[in-house]
């Protein structure tokens, strides 16, 4: 099986070398505690490595994203030249429709050789959709399609709860091909980032909660360390 690097400091070591090549991996987490940055990461590490990768934002404008990520990871020196070469792209479609997402992802395979994606996030697609069912229906529909592609998908997840037990399941867990859940955790009066891979087809990988941190230079995790 064939594994691409995320490129995210101790993750590629929790999944016994890195991520199966094209799966699709939701990013699930409460507000705040990472998800953007992590699959910003995921991305922008990629196009150093020679494989583009398109952000779709689906909340942030396009300068709002760039301009965020700039902030956070202020010792990425390579987010404007990466950007300026198509490398790393950061778009935000006008309408949240999933089959307009789907053929933009597929030009930007064909014609920017695009091997990561990101999809940020799912949460915003769901509300576009009155009917519960309807928008069961066309993501699964979207993940069959992009199952055809050549391209490995990091999808992120709102969740309200961030508490690892009061996570519940919908549609879309079932869809993905794997779960990385991410925590703000309470502790004493402050709280501490944690991340556990909840679910990966295709692979072994570490089922521990482990730190993290999100710093300038990227995010670190603490594969090996305890939480508690
Ligand atoms: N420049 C920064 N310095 C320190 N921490 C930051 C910076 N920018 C963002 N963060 C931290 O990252 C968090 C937001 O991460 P983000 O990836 O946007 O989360 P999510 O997408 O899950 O809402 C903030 O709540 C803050 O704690
Ligand atoms: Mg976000």
């Amino acid at each position: 099986m064939d594994r691409i690097k995320t490129g995210i400091s101790g993750l590629d070591e929790m999944l016994n070398g890195g991520l199966p090549k094209n799966k699709h991996v939701a990013i699930n987490g409460g507000p705040g505690c990472g998800k953007s940055s992590f699959t910003f990461e995921f991305l922008y590490r990629g196009a150093t490595f020679g494989e583009n990768g398109i952000y779709i934002s689906l909340e942030e404008t396009e300068e709002g994203m760039a301009e965020n990520m700039k902030n956070t990871f202020s010792e990425f020196r390579d987010i404007d030249i990466l950007m300026e070469e198509k490398k790393l792209q950061i778009t935000k479609p006008d309408k949240f429709e999933l089959e307009e997402i789907a053929e933009l992802i597929e030009c930007q395979i064909t014609d920017n050789d695009v091997k990561r994606v990101a999809i940020d996030s799912a949460t915003m697609i769901k509300f576009s959709f009155e009917d519960n069912i309807k928008y069961r229906q066309t993501l699964f529909e979207f993940f069959s399609l992009l199952r055809t592609l050549d391209c490995t998908v990091m999808m992120t997840l709102e969740s309200m709860n961030a508490r690892k037990e009061q996570l519940t399941f919908d549609v879309e867990h079932f869809v993905m091909d794997g779960i990385i859940n991410l925590y703000n955790h309470e502790q004493g009066d402050r709280r501490i980032r944690a991340l556990e891979i909840f679910k990966m087809r295709g692979t072994d990988h570490s089922r521990e909660l482990v730190p993290f941190k999100v710093l300038p230079d990227g995010i670190k995790i603490y594969a090996g360390e305890h939480v508690f």
